[in-house]
């Protein structure tokens, strides 16, 4: 076996002919998994720990690991490490790079160890770091939509169903509304984080190794909560990946969701806020133009998220246990995830604080409409008419409004009175928008004071989401 290309591959031994070139290149992930660096330099120094720890390394042998790791980390992280497909994969490129620096020594990491079990513990690892950061770019958007709400728990906005004006709701309301969705994305991710955080490392290929391993010493240096129970379900679990991209796809829906009614109301015709400049762009072609580019595209993202969990579920449905090279396909879905929700989380927690509300604007949306008809509907039962008998005369004032072009609050005494005989001077007070979002006073409602108790309700619970993610 005199190959110079079959020799360098740490598994060349039973090969007799060297790799195709566009074979090599087909099968290599070096290009996208290169970014797990950081973390497969923690996996192996904590593994050359524990192989000293339980005498399989001489104390001097895992310190010369530990320190040619290290200097590879920095190099990586100056930019002077030369990535090399002939590798294959970040594992073999450090691993070939320490064997090329500290010698023989360097040879005896891999011992008790596959890249099977390396894997899947770096891709933990990395999205656990990950997680804590979504985490946190989360409790900045939602810190972010608790401050609007506060500053403007009593400006009026027309509530709308069916995208057709329902009732007068506050402002600060809505923002708590999108605020409680992050709130349970929140809370998915660290539910998620539970089980990313078990650790692989120990099943080796598939079925352990007969060497005197202690699992639970590397799991506490890695700030693993503890090793995995079964080596077969180590190397092939892929769940937390699929859990982790189906509760972002949920994210980036309510991203989504969120992007349409900016986009909505930034246009001319509702003109309930201004986006800043600095978050928009223009037309090349139509000078007057200031386009929503970042919630269009935060809507657009929200397509190829979705799609990930479902890569991910099928990459998975057809694997025999226990490690299947499919399995190097998991990253892109992953890696695509992770920066397109960590972007958007970025932009959106920056652009929030800074949108400009129009309130004169929204409030005259809301007077038009008939925003006001179901408190007219509770007015009338509370003066002793049946709920359905008061729907039937407030919808007459309403077809006669639209004839006259005229709001409930417009009418006079005696216009109103037509309808019900039972409609008194009083009624002006429940058919003012004010009135009306200050009558849903319970909680949940949107009066403004249940609205600034909401606020102080959704501080106390961000800071307790913070405290949660704690750092390994
Ligand atoms: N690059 C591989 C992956 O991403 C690493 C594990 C390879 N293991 C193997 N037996 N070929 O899954």
């Amino acid at each position: 076996m005199t190959d110079k290309q079959t020799e360098s591959k740490p598994w060349g031994g039973r090969f007799t002919e060297s790799t195709d070139a566009f074979v090599e290149e087909f099968t290599a992930s070096i290009r996208f998994d290169q970014r797990l660096y950081r973390h497969d330099i923690a996996g192996s120094i904590a593994h050359a720990r524990m192989l000293a720890h339980v005498g399989i390394l001489k104390p001097g042998e895992a310190d010369a690991i530990v320190a040619g790791l290290e200097d590879i980390l920095a190099d990586i992280e100056r930019g002077a490490f030369s990535w090399s497909i002939g590798l294959e994969d970040i594992h073999m490129n450090i691993e070939a790079r320490l064997i090329e620096r500290i010698g023989e020594t360097g040879k005896k990491l891999h011992t008790g160890r596959s890249r099977n079990d390396q894997v899947a513990t770096d891709l933990r690892l990395y999205l656990r770091d990950e997680i804590d950061h979504l985490c946190s770019e989360l409790v900045r958007l939602q810190s972010a939509l608790i401050d609007v709400a506060e500053r403007e728990a009593s400006s009026i906005m027309p509530g709308f169903t069916h995208l057709q004006v329902a009732m007068p709701v506050s402002f600060g309301h809505h923002m708590l509304a999108w605020e409680a969705m992050l709130a349970r994305d929140h809370a998915r991710l660290i539910d998620c984080r539970k089980r990313v955080n078990i650790m692989p490392l120990g099943a080796a290929a598939l079925a352990g190794t007969s060497f005197p391993i202690d699992r639970d010493y590397c799991a506490k240096l890695l700030g693993f909560d503890m090793p995995a129970g079964n080596s077969l379900d180590a190397v092939s679990d892929r769940d937390f990946a699929i859990e982790f991209s189906a509760a972002a796809a949920i994210i980036m829906m309510h991203l989504s969701r969120f992007s349409e009614e900016l986009i909505l109301w930034s246009s001319a015709q509702f003109s309930f806020i201004e986006l800043p400049d600095r978050f928009c762009t223009g037309s090349s072609i139509m000078p007057q133009k200031k386009n929503p580019d970042v919630p269009e595209l935060v809507r657009g993202k929200c397509g190829r998220v979705t799609g990930h969990p479902v890569s991910l579920l099928m990459l998975m449905k057809g694997q025999p246990l226990a490690y299947n090279k499919d399995n190097q396909e998991d990253k892109e879905p992953l890696f695509d995830t992770i920066d397109t929700l960590s972007g958007s989380l970025r932009v959106f927690a920056d652009m929030v604080p800074a949108i400009e509300i129009h309130h004169a604007r929204m409030r005259d949306a809301a007077l038009q409409g008939f925003a006001t008809a179901t408190d007219l509907a509770d007015y009338l039962v509370r003066k002793g008419t049946a709920f359905r008998d008061a729907h039937e005369v407030v919808g007459r004032a309403v077809r006669y409004g639209i004839e006259q072009g005229k709001d409930l609050a417009m009418m006079s005494l005696q216009e109103l009175q037509r309808f019900s005989a039972s409609i008194e001077a009083d009624v002006f007070a429940v058919l003012s928008l004010e009135g009306s979002v200050a009558a849903r006073n319970h909680v949940g409602g949107t009066a403004p004071a249940q609205v600034l108790a909401a606020v102080a309700a959704a501080r106390q619970r961000v800071s307790c989401q913070v405290t949660k993610v704690t750092p390994p």
